[in-house]
């Protein structure tokens, strides 16, 4: 452990001399790259950095709140929390396509984060503004946009990536995460204090729930969809395989709810009910190219079915995805 303390002496030292009195932005996701960038670059420079989280709507349960919790309530770091999330869902009404739900919700990302960091560039009286944009860039990232590995995905589903933003707004770079692996990452981020279960998180696309929702995406579906996940994850984390000692989160590479649009019927107490449907996901993977569907304990879908229909008025039927991937993608957009 204290080679990773000699690690972050030296990283914090090298991101004061790059930096000197100047100021820093980051874009804060939740994400696990973004958030040890946050916590190693706060650790450096405190107060010089201010992240900017844009909530576009589409995080789940908690999500926004558990961030700033974090960021700002325990390492007391400058945040900006923007919620945006009326002009995300605003501009995706009447949108079905997952294609064009990922360009709109990629544009109005950037729109509202560069928004942002003009202001924050721009200053205000006595205080000079920023000069210095950061980002989580990891290893892997740097050498998939060098071309020597291919890239993941990208022909069959755009992801939206932020690259050529410091340029546009003017500002230099700063990647404090350039030269580390994803297992590294993960190890900085928790001897710089941040919990477990956030730096080892499944990960979250970008476009977030609107690729979950499956069509147009609307309030009172990711109302829903929010609920059923935070359940399914919830069991996965207090469900552990005895073979292994290992949760079933841990045991899986990424697991979520899908909303289905769908209704079918049901029956509850003397009632007939009609409502919707949500998909549970779960895959192992190693490198997220290919993937099975996990193994769960029947067990485990049991209790989670029964809680996600009793629990989420709303849902009343719950199905598991046996498609591995390929064919199948592992998100259903
Ligand atoms: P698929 O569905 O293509 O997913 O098998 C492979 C991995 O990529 C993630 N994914 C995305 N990540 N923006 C992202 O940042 C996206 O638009 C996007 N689409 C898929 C997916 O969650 C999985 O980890």
């Amino acid at each position: 452990d204290w080679i990773m303390g000699d690690y972050i002496a030296e990283a914090v030292a090298r991101i004061r001399e790059q930096v000197g009195d100047e100021e820093v932005i980051l874009g804060l996701s939740g994400g696990v790259d973004s958030s040890v960038a946050a916590a190693l670059i706060h650790r450096a420079i405190g107060d010089q950095l201010t992240c900017v989280f844009v909530d576009h709507g589409l995080l789940r349960l908690n999500e926004g709140d558990m961030v700033m919790d974090m960021f700002a309530g325990k390492l007391h770091a400058k945040v900006i929390r923007v919620d945006a999330s009326e002009l995300f869902l605003g501009e995706l009404a009447g949108v079905t396509d997952p294609e064009q739900k990922r360009k709109i919700i990629g544009r109005l990302f950037v729109d509202v984060f560069k928004a942002e960091a003009a202001k924050l560039k721009a200053g205000d009286g006595g205080h000079k503004g920023a000069t210095f944009l950061a980002q989580g860039t990891i290893y892997p990232d740097v050498v998939e946009s060098g071309g020597t590995k291919t890239k993941k995905a990208t022909t069959i589903k755009s992801h939206h990536n932020v690259g050529g933003l410091p340029e546009q707004l003017g500002l230099k770079l700063l990647e404090p995460l350039r030269e580390l692996f994803k297992d590294e990452v993960r190890a900085l981020g928790v001897a710089l204090g941040l919990p477990a279960e956030m730096v080892y998180r499944h990960p979250f696309p970008g476009p977030g729930l609107g690729v979950r929702i499956l069509g147009e995406v609307k309030k009172p579906y990711a109302d829903l969809l929010r609920r059923a996940d935070a359940i399914f994850i919830e069991e996965l984390r207090n469900t552990i395989d005895p073979a292994t000692g290992k949760s079933w989160y841990d045991l899986t590479s990424q697991a979520f709810a899908v909303f289905l649009p769908v209704k079918s019927v049901g029956v509850m107490g003397d009632g007939r009910t009609y409502d919707y449907v949500v998909a549970l996901r779960a895959v192992q993977t190693s490198d997220f190219m290919t993937a099975d569907w996990a193994e769960l304990p029947y067990s485990m879908l049991k209790r989670t079915s029964g809680r996600i229909i009793n629990e989420v008025r709303g849902i009343n039927r719950v199905t598991y995805d046996v498609s591995s991937k390929p064919p199948a993608t592992i998100e259903w957009e």
